[in-house]
C-alpha cells in the first residue's frame, strides 16, 4: 500500500481545536488597526522574482536560500512571497496609491526554505503595517504605540523593545568601511560565515549568534557613532516620543536586521519566553525603497509581527485553552424519521432569520435518537432541539439544556426563535 501523503515538512495545518488563539490574536489585532486608522490591502501571494531580489537585497540570507522560486510555464521566474514589504511597496506603486499618506496593513502567509524549528517554518503568517508618505519621527513612534496596544488587549506582557538607526547610505557606507577595517584586523576570530559575509554583506556580521563571536562583536565599532546631523535627530525625537509615551525600551546597536531596504529606525519586540526564535515583531524605516523599485520617492516605515510566534506566546499564557475558543453553538437541532429530517433544515433556516447571530447545528445524515443526542452533547452546544414525529405533528419541538441541569421540554415551534434568543444573553 502507498504511503499516506503528508503536509510539507515546516508547512503546518491549523486544527479546528487549536484555532481559538489565530483568532483571538487576528481579531483582536485587525480592531487596533483600524482603529487607528489602517486599511487592509491583499496581494498575490506569488509575484516576480526580480520584485525580491531588488527589494530585500540579492546578498541576504532570504534570497540567495530561502526563496521558493520556480519557473512558470512560459519560463519567468516566480517566488511565493517570503514577506509582505515589497509586494505592498509595487501594489502601491502600481496602483497609484502614493498621492497621499497611506496606513496600509496586510496578513497571510509567507514561505521561506529555512531549516524547520520551534517558531521556524516554511510557511508561517505575518501581520503587517506599511505606512506610505510620512517622513517623520512621529510615525515610528506611532507604529511602536500601535504594537504595544497589540499587545495590551492580548495580555501580553513581557516582550522587550529594541532598537537602533542604521542612518543614511553614505553614513553607513562611511561606518561599514570602519567595521570592515576593524573586522579584517581581527579576522583571526571570524567564523565562516562571518569571513562570508564581510565580502557580501558586513553588517549582518554583528547579527552573529555564534557564541564565540560575541567578544568581537562587543568591541566593534557602533553605527550609532557615525550618524549625521538629521539622523541623529530623527532618532532622538524617536527615543523621547517613546519615553513620553512610557514605553520601555533598550538602544541595541548590533540591531541590523537581514533584509537590505532599511534605513535610520529599526526595531524588534523580542520575547525570552521561546527559546532562540524570540522575536515576534520587527521592522522599521524603508524611505529608499519605492524609489528603488520605481516608484517616486517616498518615505515609508513598516513591521510584521510572526503569528505562529504570537500564538505560542498567547497558548502559554493565562487566556489560552477552551475560553480562547470559539463561543459553542447555542444549539444542536436533533431530527429523527423521514418527515422530521425533511423538515429540520427548514425550520433551521427559519430560527436564523429569527435570531441573528444564532449558533445552530442541524444535524444531518439520520441516524438514531440516540445517537444523534449523542452528537449533540459531544458538540458542545447549551441545547439540543428535539424533532421527532410526535413533536412534528403537535407543531412543537422538545428542548434540553445539556450545559445546565435541567429536564427536556416542549415549546411551539414559533416559539423557539425567542427562547434561543433569550437562552443567549
Ligand atoms: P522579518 O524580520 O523577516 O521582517 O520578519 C518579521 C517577523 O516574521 C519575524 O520577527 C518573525 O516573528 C516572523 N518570521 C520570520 N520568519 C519566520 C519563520 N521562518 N517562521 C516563523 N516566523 C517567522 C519582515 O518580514 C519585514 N517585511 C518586516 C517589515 C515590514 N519591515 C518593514 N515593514
Amino acid at each position: 500500500m502507498s504511503k499516506n501523503i503528508q503536509a510539507i515538512r515546516g508547512m503546518h495545518d491549523l486544527l479546528p481545536d487549536r484555532i481559538g488563539p489565530w483568532q483571538r490574536l487576528e481579531d483582536g489585532t485587525r480592531q487596533v488597526l483600524e482603529s487607528y486608522g489602517y486599511s487592509e490591502i491583499r496581494t498575490p501571494l506569488v509575484e516576480v522574482t526580480e520584485l525580491f531580489k531588488r527589494s530585500i537585497g540579492e546578498v541576504t540570507d532570504i534570497v540567495e536560500k530561502e526563496m521558493y522560486s520556480f519557473p512558470d510555464r512560459s519560463g519567468d521566474s516566480l517566488s511565493l512571497r517570503p514577506e509582505g514589504t515589497a509586494s505592498c511597496v509595487r501594489a502601491a506603486i502600481e496602483h497609484g496609491l502614493l498621492d497621499q499618506p497611506r496606513r496600509l496593513w496586510y496578513r497571510g502567509p509567507m514561505f521561506r526554505h529555512e531549516r524547520p524549528q520551534k517558531g521556524r517554518y516554511r510557511q508561517f503568517h505575518q501581520i503587517g503595517v506599511e505606512v506610505f508618505g510620512l517622513e517623520g519621527p512621529d510615525i515610528d513612534q506611532e507604529v511602536l504605540f500601535l504594537t504595544q496596544r497589540i499587545w495590551r488587549i492580548l495580555g501580553l506582557d513581557g516582550l522587550r523593545l529594541e532598537i537602533n538607526s542604521l542612518g543614511e547610505g553614505e553614513e553607513r557606507a562611511a561606518y561599514r568601511a570602519e567595521l570592515v577595517a576593524y573586522l579584517e584586523a581581527h579576522d583571526e576570530h571570524l567564523d565562516e560565515d562571518s569571513r562570508r559575509r564581510l565580502e557580501t554583506n558586513p553588517l549582518r556580521v554583528l547579527d552573529s549568534k555564534n557564541p564565540d563571536m560575541r567578544e568581537v562583536i562587543a568591541g566593534a565599532p557602533v553605527i550609532l557613532d557615525h550618524l549625521g546631523e538629521a539622523s541623529r535627530r530623527h532618532f532622538e525625537q524617536f527615543c523621547a516620543g517613546l519615553d513620553a509615551a512610557g514605553i520601555a525600551f533598550h538602544v541595541n546597536p548590533r540591531l541590523v536586521r537581514g533584509l537590505d531596504y532599511y534605513n535610520r529606525t529599526v526595531f524588534e519586540w523580542i520575547t525570552d519566553d521561546l527559546g532562540a526564535q524570540g522575536t515576534v515583531c520587527a521592522g522599521g524605516r524603508y524611505d529608499g525603497l519605492v524609489a528603488q523599485l520605481g516608484g517616486r520617492p517616498t518615505p515609508a516605515v513598516g513591521f510584521a509581527m510572526g503569528l505562529e510566534r504570537l500564538v505560542a506566546l498567547l497558548e502559554a499564557g493565562p487566556q489560552s485553552g477552551a475560553t480562547a475558543n470559539p463561543p459553542p453553538l447555542d444549539a444542536y437541532l436533533v431530527a429523527v424519521g423521514e418527515a422530521a429530517q425533511a423538515a429540520a433544515p427548514a425550520l433551521a433556516e427559519r430560527l436564523r432569520d429569527a435570531v441573528p447571530g444564532l449558533r445552530l447545528l442541524c444535524h444531518c445524515g439520520g441516524g438514531s435518537f440516540k445517537s444523534q443526542f449523542k452528537k449533540a452533547d459531544r458538540s458542545g452546544a447549551r441545547h439540543a432541539l428535539v424533532l421527532g414525529e410526535g413533536e412534528l405533528a403537535r407543531g412543537v419541538a422538545g428542548v434540553k439544556p445539556l450545559r445546565a441541569a435541567g429536564e427536556q421540554r416542549e415549546l411551539a415551534l414559533d416559539e423557539l426563535g425567542t427562547f434561543l434568543q433569550a437562552a443567549r444573553r
